[in-house]
């Protein structure tokens, strides 16, 4: 079996979902459910013997020892972070203390229980990394695609608390020799994520007669990956990946901010036209842009797909109307996670974006 932090979030749970289908090993699921984290989005395994739910924090190291000793895992699949950008321009702490403390410790007592592992037990063990590809930092727009080898300079309190656990990491590989793979992907899209992020964000608002908010320009880019996606690659890198190495996840699916957005208006336009027929896109609002906002990022994917033979299986054009479609289909999940919570967030980080 498999032990995976972070497994009610967002990619977590559409992880564990595709795992229990597409596997027959067990998982249990370590989940501090943070506001990120919903156990509704796994309510479809309720009573799968092979799903094992446990509330508590990576950096509970009594907690984390306890479920490794009981439930021997062949391998940890670590996605537990904070993991919003603007909110760690608003409260770096709690990044600091998941991110990087909290990889720290899960490094250090998944260190304890495999060095006392005994032959192919040991052998086989795997401590899987799930990271970003925000740790490189900015791209120009005629720069390549991140590599692997591209240097690191990441810009937000996000991307520099990752970029220290994707550090720690590695030195566990070097030092320890602990069996690691990382894993950099870039921005995921799909079911299950949280109404903070841009494309959920969007379809709410759109549904709600609301502004639609682009920050600055709206001519950011990110290179946009289907949830289901990221989850058949993390797969492969844990059946096939190199020890110690890094591989880098993309869809090669690089838009502008403003282009998803009229996408997924243009989409909503056709599934669910607004009540006063007006095109979704007439909501779009121009606001103050995110400090230190990042311009561009690129994933250059051809490692895995040389060597582990990975590709995405949707375009984004399909991933999109799938997603919008996931959406309209489950309101009732979106209106049971936006809580009191949810508003104070909207109200903190939209107040102070009146449009320049
Ligand atoms: P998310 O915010 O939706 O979910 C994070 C989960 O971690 C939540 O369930 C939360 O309750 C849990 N958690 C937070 N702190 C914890 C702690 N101290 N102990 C135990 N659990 C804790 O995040 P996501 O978008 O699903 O991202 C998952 C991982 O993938 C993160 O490591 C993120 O950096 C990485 N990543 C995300 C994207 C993306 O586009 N969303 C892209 C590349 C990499
Ligand atoms: O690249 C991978 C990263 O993608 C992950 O590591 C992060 O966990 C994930 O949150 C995501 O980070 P981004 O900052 O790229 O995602 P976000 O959805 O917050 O924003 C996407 C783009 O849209 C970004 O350029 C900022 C812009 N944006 C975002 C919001 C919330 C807006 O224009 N308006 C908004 O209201």
């Amino acid at each position: 079996m498999i032990l995976v932090t972070g497994g009610a979030g967002f990619i977590g749970s559409n992880f564990i979902l595709d795992w229990i289908s597409a596997t027959s090993e067990s998982v249990v699921n370590l989940d501090k459910l943070t506001y990120a984290g919903n156990l509704e989005n796994l309510a479809n395994l309720k009573d799968d013997p092979r799903h094992a739910f446990v509330q508590g924090d990576i950096n509970d190291r009594t907690l984390v020892a306890k479920l490794l000793s009981q439930h021997q895992p062949r391998a940890i699949i670590h996605f537990a972070a904070e993991s919003h950008v603007d909110r760690s321009i608003h409260g770096p702490g709690e990044f600091i203390q998941t991110n990087i403390n909290g990889t720290f410790s899960l490094l250090e007592e998944v260190r304890a229980y495999w060095q006392v592992l005994q032959g192919e037990e040991k052998a086989a063990f795997r401590f899987l990394h799930v990271s970003t590809d925000e740790v490189y930092g900015s791209l120009g727009a005629n720069d390549p695609p991140f590599t692997e080898t591209t240097a690191y300079a990441p810009n937000s309190p996000y991307s520099a608390s990752k970029a220290a656990s994707d550090h720690l990491v590695r030195a566990y590989h070097h030092t320890y020799g602990l069996p690691t793979l990382t894993t950099n992907c870039s921005n995921n899209y799909g079911a299950y994520q949280f109404p903070e992020k841009l494309i959920p964000l969007i379809i709410l608002n759109a549904l709600n007669g609301k502004p639609l908010p682009i920050y600055g320009d709206g001519m950011n880019v990110r290179d946009w990956l289907y949830v289901g996606d990221h989850c058949a690659a993390i797969r492969t890198v844990l059946s096939g990946g190199r020890l110690g190495e890094t591989y880098n996840i993309g869809g090669w699916n690089e838009k502008t901010n403003l282009d998803v957005v009229n996408t997924v208006c243009a989409i909503l336009d056709e599934l669910k036209p607004a009540a006063d027929s007006k095109p979704y896109a007439s909501l779009i609002t121009y606001v103050k842009d995110r400090p230190g906002h990042d311009r561009r990022y690129a994933i250059d994917a051809r490692k895995i797909e040389r060597e582990l033979g990975w590709k995405p299986m949707e375009t984004f054009e399909t991933g999109i109307r799938e997603t919008v479609a996931w959406y309209l289909d489950n309101m009732g999940w979106v209106e049971s996670i936006v809580s009191g919570e949810y508003q104070k967030w909207m109200k903190a980080n939209y107040q102070n974006r009146e449009v320049p």
